[in-house]
């Protein structure tokens, strides 16, 4: 089956750098269905580099209507640019831009609105697994991130499992830790409903490599990928995206 491999590419590339790379990456071919995010201001260059199988998203923006917001971008003014997924409640922005999760749910809502595909992000810290918090943990930033999301709307949601302590670490988190967590996501997602089959996307992100990418791809728990350092070689993700 193909995967979604999400390359989070972060505050990295100038814009000749990132035509390069997507020069690069569009030309190949893949068996999985890649999703860029690029910096907002080289989202520009999805209009030009184009495949079949690479789409493009964002990795913030906000969620008001038109006005007096200096320096932010709201998904409609981002209409032409080929904007298919938006990555939302990423820990780098709970943590640095304390992003909080009422902010998250309104990001998830806004998002849905403009027909973008939300990639909600979720995941515990080393502390919370350690005194076995952790499953407490994602059951509420899920429950409060998809706040008033229609139960027919929940399988439109990508969820992005990242435990906080793999993100940007040495190594990833366990293969088998991280199938039970997964398990356990889509165990909580589907109790929603006994009507609606709840069964959205559930990828893994944390320190994703090209020594650990197969066996998290070929994981049946594991639907792609969320990745960041590995893919900033556009070599590396061509060979993850075949
Ligand atoms: P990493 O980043 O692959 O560099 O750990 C992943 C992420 O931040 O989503």
């Amino acid at each position: 089956m193909n995967k979604l491999i999400v390359a989070n590419l972060k505050m990295n590339k100038n814009s000749v750098e990132m035509s390069e790379y997507l020069e690069k990456i569009v030309k190949e071919e893949y068996s999985n269905d890649i999703v860029i995010l690029p910096s907002l201001s080289n989202l520009f260059l999805s209009t030009v580099h184009q495949n079949e199988k690479v789409s493009y998203g964002v990795q913030n923006f906000f969620y008001k209507e038109e006005g007096s917001f200096t320096g932010e971008i709201n998904l409609k003014m981002l209409e032409y640019m080929h904007v298919k997924y938006a990555l939302i409640g990423h820990n780098e922005r709970r943590k640095n831009f304390k992003e909080s999760n009422a902010t998250i749910n309104k990001k998830v809502l806004n998002a849905l609105e403009n027909n973008v595909t939300p990639i909600l992000c979720i995941g515990e810290s080393l502390g919370q697994t350690r005194n076995n918090l952790y499953k407490a943990h994602l059951k509420r930033q899920l429950s409060l991130a998809l706040r008033g999301v229609k139960l027919a709307d929940l399988n439109k949601i990508i969820i992005a499992y990242e435990p906080t302590f793999a993100i940007g670490a040495e190594n990833s988190a366990d293969l088998l830790y991280v199938e039970s967590n997964v398990a356990l996501i889509k165990s909580i997602l589907k109790a929603k409903s006994t009507k609606v089959d709840i069964s959205p996307k559930i990828l893994y992100g944390g320190s994703v490599s090209l020594d650990n990418y197969e066996a998290f791809l070929n994981s049946e728990f594991i639907d792609g990928l969320l990745i960041g350092r590995s893919i900033l070689n556009a070599d590396n993700l061509i060979k993850i995206g075949r």
